[in-house]
């Protein structure tokens, strides 16, 4: 009788061991590594507060558990550009071309990528990029695996490239690469580095910048003071725009000299020669205005990186917050002035006190604009070989873009 409990009580004991070994252990592992994982859920491209990308992260991304681990990340990634980015094959992501090894010189450059359908079986590709204005229905891929990672890219806001609201399309994207900070890779028209040691400054992130009033400003951007006469330059071929950039260039010309390049105004200066423009905008004018076309959270364009290359000061109108993406004191805002006459009557003030004029180029001591692309590149390749980024779906990419884009309309004149 005790033999019999005895091995009873063995029995049970031993299906204890079991129930605890084959199902709670690997129930609190499974819970352990998805909180390490959690810990990664940043966007990639910049490091990131919580806190400040909540606001714009709208509630259609499911994440699940990573998804490879690690031993499983040597291996080259490859990436297939699906559908074009208007004229370019490559997605403009690098200046040097299909050919060429875009992820060279990258710290993380074990990545590859070709618009070429028939390179390997669609589904062994790593990655698929899609433009959003050039998305296809009927042209999608015939086989895929889990682990690969569809990826939406576009460099407009949505209110130029709108999504097509398409049932194809939910559930259908992994990750986001867009100007937006809650894009899974972000991709800002230009960033800044630090001057002695290259290191990226990440956009967004208040209170990062050093106080630049201590700069210096170098002789030959004083010399090019002097050389200037007239005050302010626009090069634009879109007249009429959502963000009404042009009521507000129109209301400023009432006040002072704002000479308009390109097809809506009467002065010209060819596009093929872009550099040569820039040079004679910096000999000649004081400012040039940096209007965006439209109004949308973080949609800061090459407008203002491009000419913070140069010495003009940039008279900037959107709706991004401009303080946190831009060094201090190296732009003039349109919407910290009550009306566009006082705009004009301090850009005329400006341009006649040759130190304050200066001062907005102190910045230059600490910092330096890149406007290339290509260490969004290497974010890229980087991310691909990110074993704790966890497996992510967006339910629906037409909200994504279209609702968290926080598209705003144009600031009231007066
Ligand atoms: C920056 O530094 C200058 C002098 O070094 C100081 O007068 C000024 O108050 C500082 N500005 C800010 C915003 O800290
Ligand atoms: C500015 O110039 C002074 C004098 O040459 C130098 O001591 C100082 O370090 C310079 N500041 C910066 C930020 O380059
Ligand atoms: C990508 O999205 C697809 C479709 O929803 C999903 O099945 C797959 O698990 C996702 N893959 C990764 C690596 O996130």
């Amino acid at each position: 009788m005790s033999c019999t409990m005895n091995h009873l009580q063995r029995v049970l004991t031993l299906r204890m061991y079991m129930i605890v070994g084959l199902f709670i252990v690997p129930m609190i592992m499974v819970f352990l590594y998805g909180r390490t994982y959690c810990q990664y859920e940043a966007p990639y491209g910049f490091e990131s507060s919580l806190e400040l990308r909540s606001p714009v992260a709208p509630l259609t991304v499911v994440k699940d558990e990573p998804a490879k681990p690690p031993e499983v990340m040597k291996k080259k990634k490859t990436v297939l550009y699906w559908t074009k980015m208007f004229s370019s094959k490559n997605f403009y992501l690098s200046e040097r071309g299909v050919d060429g090894d875009i992820f060279a010189n990258c710290p993380v450059s074990f990545c590859m990528g070709t618009n070429d359908r028939n390179y390997q079986p669609v589904e062994e590709f790593d990655a698929l990029l899609f433009h959003g204005p050039e998305l296809n229905a009927k042209d999608l891929p015939k086989t895929r695996s889990a682990n690969q990672r569809y990826i939406f890219m576009d460099s407009e806001t949505q209110v130029f490239h709108p999504v097509p609201n398409r049932p194809e399309f939910n559930n259908f994207f992994n990750w986001t690469m867009a100007y937006r900070r809650d894009a899974d890779i972000m991709r800002p028209y230009g960033i800044f580095r630090k001057l002695d040691t290259n290191e990226v400054i990440p956009p967004y992130i208040p209170a990062q910048w050093l106080n630049v009033s201590d700069g210096n400003v170098s002789e030959s951007t004083s010399l090019l003071f002097k050389k200037k006469s007239k005050m302010s330059a626009w090069f634009v071929s879109h007249c009429g725009t959502n963000s009404k950039r042009e009521d507000i260039a129109r209301k400023l010309q009432e006040y002072v000299t704002v000479d308009i390049y390109g097809k809506c105004g009467k002065f010209q200066c060819s596009r093929a020669n872009e550099d040569e423009c820039y040079e004679q905008l910096e000999q000649g004018y004081f400012f040039y205005l940096s209007f965006e076309n439209s109004m949308c959270r973080d949609y800061i364009t090459e407008k203002v990186y491009r000419i913070l290359d140069y010495d003009v000061i940039p008279v900037v109108y959107g709706a991004a917050d401009y303080e946190t993406f831009l060094p201090p004191n190296s732009y003039i805002n349109v919407k910290d002035f009550p009306s566009i006459e006082a705009l004009a009557t301090f850009l005329r003030e400006l341009s006649q006190d040759e130190e304050r004029y200066l001062s907005y180029f102190k910045w230059k001591s600490f910092y330096k604009v890149d406007t290339k692309k290509h260490y969004i590149v290497c974010e890229f390749c980087k991310a691909l070989h990110d074993p704790y980024l966890p497996r992510q779906v967006i339910a629906n990419i037409y909200d994504w873009w279209a609702k968290g884009s926080q598209c705003v309309p144009p600031l009231e004149i007066n």
